[in-house]
């Protein structure tokens, strides 16, 4: 329980109160009386506004709308370091928790509530959020200038000087839903591909500013690194990065939410921009290409080495017709003469393929020992699978390759399938199986981690990843099969040192 909800009087039931204004005849006002009753109870705390505002909204719409409020500890940390100058904007207030925390810093500065009162502006498209942020900036004796509009059509305030908040996150199919013309929003924008609404706030942040403006908005991670994140992360070179701050574990929201928080002004660009990880700041290299994404982490030294793509042809595994396609042609038992095994994300370790002892899990089905008739495979996957290969596991906390060394193995759908085309397999097995490779993919694209911040790994991506360049060396490749023969960590601890090597530019190191 909340701290606001335990204000709440001894028998008063809040869940039951917000589920019968949600049933009455005429909801939006049963929601407005709900809300000034919460006000009132609680002092206009934000919290327990928010709260009984997504109560109120706990049906479709509040997914259409990206409605989850923010808790007030973040936003507090949100407006603590930005410089809160001028006309403060929120331009998707919610139940005003951003507009409440300014308020509250201001007001401890020694700003006067009617000063105030024209210096805070908040936007939202839902009235019962309007109603809501009034209710608590109006506990702080503010009247602030608060509408019910939507900010992606309508000019915020005349002049802007300080953008705050946690615009809404809404796909594309979310937004259609919310009736926002997506096409006219793009071409005005420059946004491109399949962009959330964030980046349109963004863009619209970053535009709307007056130079030397600040904004400090709470974000999807993904918005540094997808490919949908490139057209705003653009813009945004166009100014100044002043952070990003990881808050990626910090558990902020239901656990499929991954926030950062981006710090931008309308300054003179630079090269880089300012990245924070709990607290430790360290600089952030800021790509040119668009498509390149923005590190969540120190990037680790990885200088001497060479794209993974340069060594080695990285396919996605199947695309999602071929995997249920494939879905009954899957058999259990011993391979025969013209089977091959199959491994999947979930069986594969280290190293090692889990086939016998961990069942794989394909679409509904579950196999002990999964083969397939290597005619059964597309001419394309056929070919993949003869070769000898890695099979990168694409959903783990570090990268893990299983190493096929005579083409008896399939890589089924989530894992990456890298075919060496200018070096030895052992030599590209233990450099996967480094410190270093796992860290600067993490670093690099932890952006689009999934949930409990397992990594996504891609073909793309994993292309991108820097390896020591392999050098020719006999003795080197013998080191290698030795370590692989010897298990993980030692195929770990010699790969770290092929990243060593390569960083002092060293080329033969002794093996
Ligand atoms: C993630 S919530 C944030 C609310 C509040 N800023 C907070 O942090 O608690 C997103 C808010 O955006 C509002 N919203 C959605 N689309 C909008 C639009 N086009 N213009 C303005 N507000 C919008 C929703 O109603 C919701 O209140």
């Amino acid at each position: 329980m909340s701290a606001c909800r335990a204000r709440y009087p001894a028998g008063v039931d809040i869940d039951r109160l917000i589920a019968e204004a949600r049933r009455a005849a005429e909801p939006e006002p049963a929601g407005r009386a709900l809300l000034d009753a919460v006000a009132a109870e609680t002092g206009g705390c934000p919290v327990a506004l928010g709260e009984a505002l997504e109560g109120l909204r706990a049906d479709d719409s509040r997914r259409g709308r990206g409605l989850w409020v923010t808790p007030l500890a973040l936003a507090e940390a949100v407006v603590a370091a930005a410089p809160l100058d001028g006309v403060i904007v929120d331009p998707s207030c919610g139940a005003g928790v951003f507009l409440v925390a300014a308020a509250r810093r201001l007001l401890a500065g020694g700003a006067t509530a009617e000063s105030l009162g024209a210096r805070l502006v908040g936007l939202d498209t839902d009235p019962l959020a309007v109603h809501a942020a009034g209710l608590a900036l109006g506990a702080l004796g503010i009247s602030a200038q608060l509408r019910c509009a939507d900010a992606t059509a309508t000019p915020w305030a005349p002049e802007v000087h300080t953008v705050i908040g946690n615009p809404p996150w809404v796909d594309s199919e979310g937004m259609v839903r919310a009736g926002l013309d997506r096409a006219a929003l793009a071409a005005r924008l420059g946004l491109r591909g399949n962009w959330d609404l964030s980046a349109a706030f963004v863009a619209l942040a970053a535009s709307t500013l007056a130079p030397g403006g600040h904004l400090a908005f709470v974000l999807p991670n993904k918005i540094v690194a997808a490919p949908w994140g490139g057209s705003v992360r653009a813009v945004l070179r166009q100014g100044r990065v002043e952070a990003v701050e990881d808050h990626t574990q910090r558990g902020w929201f239901a656990a499929s939410v991954q926030p950062i928080v981006l710090r931008w002004s309308r300054s003179a660009p630079r090269d880089h921009g300012v990245l924070e990880v709990g607290g430790e700041r360290s600089r952030m290299p800021l790509p040119e290409r668009l498509t390149d994404p923005w590190p969540l982490r120190p990037v680790p030294d990885t200088r001497g080495c060479v794209a993974l793509g340069s060594l080695a042809r990285c396919t996605d595994g199947a695309t999602v017709s071929e995997a249920y396609a494939l879905r009954d042609a899957l058999r259990d038992g011993e391979p025969g003469p013209g089977d091959v095994r199959v491994a999947n994300s979930g069986t594969i370790d280290p190293l090692t393929f889990l086939w016998g002892q961990r069942e794989l899990r394909y679409l509904g089905r579950r196999i002990a020992r999964p083969v397939i008739d290597r005619e059964a495979l597309p001419p394309r996957r056929r070919e993949q699978a003869a070769a000898p290969k890695l099979i990168v596991a694409s959903m783990t906390r570090v990268l893990e390759a299983a190493v096929d060394s005579d083409g008896s193995w399939y890589g089924a759908k989530s894992t990456v399938v890298v075919v060496p085309t200018a070096v030895p397999l052992p030599w590209l097995a233990v450099c996967l199986c480094a410190p270093t490779a796992s860290e600067w993919y993490r670093a690099v694209w932890g952006g689009l981690a999934l949930q409990g911040g397992h990594l996504r790994v891609g073909s793309r991506q994993l292309e991108a990843l820097p390896v020591p360049p392999w050098t020719g060396d006999e003795a080197a490749l013998e080191a290698a099969a030795a370590a692989l023969g010897q298990g993980v960590e030692a195929a770990a601890r010699l790969g770290e040192r092929l990243y060593v090597a390569a960083r002092a530019g060293a080329g033969g190191a002794r093996w």
